[in-house]
């Protein structure tokens, strides 16, 4: 008997770029004019937390300039109709931006949110788009302490949910890999997994990502355009 379906879809930073969202590693790139250390780790936290938390309110408030594309709309149709046809669906992002759950999606942010903030000391996530001064810290409603910080996995720190990304990818029966370049690990190495446990992969994007081996399809182009058509014959073909 063959398992019953299961969708898994990695996404990066291009399915975000026909928003209007820099790519990390494109030209125009989202580090540019800013060093990664100046902002993205925690040993820049510790050194200049003001300049950091500056950095991160500026882009908590950009996501209000942006809207969900196609590529966002198609991969939550494409959940609602898995899961209605009695499959299972599950969308890793490293994306740290919010349009996937606003076109609808549910979803494992493995490089964090900026659409959250956690607490430095009891670690508490809380769901934050609210309070974007960028030269005042909020303090953690969970256990009043003065500061949080940005709710996103820095350089040196450990992804989130690596063990139910881990046994979602292995029991994946088709794999789809989005708009990403495969240069940063853990997350570059799920489309092997995610072949050698037996899916169909497919790729999507612009430019050939670095780890493009193992995957069956690959489908270049924006992926505003792409993911739209391979939904529309993955539903088609039932
Ligand atoms: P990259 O900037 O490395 O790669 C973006 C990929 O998207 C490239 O392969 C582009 O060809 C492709 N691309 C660009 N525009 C596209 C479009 N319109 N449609 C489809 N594809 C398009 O971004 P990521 O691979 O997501 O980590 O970067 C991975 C991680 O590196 C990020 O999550 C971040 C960074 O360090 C952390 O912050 C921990």
């Amino acid at each position: 008997m063959s398992p019953a379906p299961h969708i898994v879809v990695l996404t990066g930073a291009g399915v975000s770029a026909d928003s209007g969202l820099a790519t990390f590693r494109g030209a125009g790139g989202l580090w540019e004019g800013h060093r990664v250390e100046e902002v993205a780790t925690p040993e820049a936290w510790a050194a200049d937390a003001r300049l950091v938390w500056r950095f991160y309110q500026m882009r908590r408030a950009a996501l209000n300039e942006v809207e969900p594309n196609p590529a966002h709309h198609a991969l939550a149709h494409l959940e609602r109709e898995t899961r209605a046809r009695g499959g299972r669906f599950t969308l890793i992002s490293q994306n740290v931006d919010d349009l996937h759950e606003r076109a609808g999606s549910t979803l494992l942010h493995m490089h964090g949110s900026l659409a959250s903030l956690r607490c430095e000391a009891c670690g508490a996530h809380v769901h934050n788009l609210d309070f974007l001064d960028p030269e005042r810290f909020l303090p953690c409603s969970a256990c009043d302490h003065h500061r949080m910080r940005p709710d996103i996995v820095w350089f040196g720190e450990m992804p989130f949910h690596l063990d139910e990304i881990d046994a979602a990818v292995r029991s994946a029966t088709r794999f789809l890999s989005c708009g990403t370049s495969g240069n940063v690990y853990p997350a570059a190495g799920l489309l092997a997994l995610a072949r050698a446990w037996s899916a169909e992969t497919f790729v999507n994007s612009l430019d050939e990502p670095m780890n493009l081996d193992p995957a069956d399809r690959f489908l270049p182009g924006p992926a505003a355009e792409v993911i739209p058509r391979l939904v529309a014959e993955w539903l088609g073909a039932g």
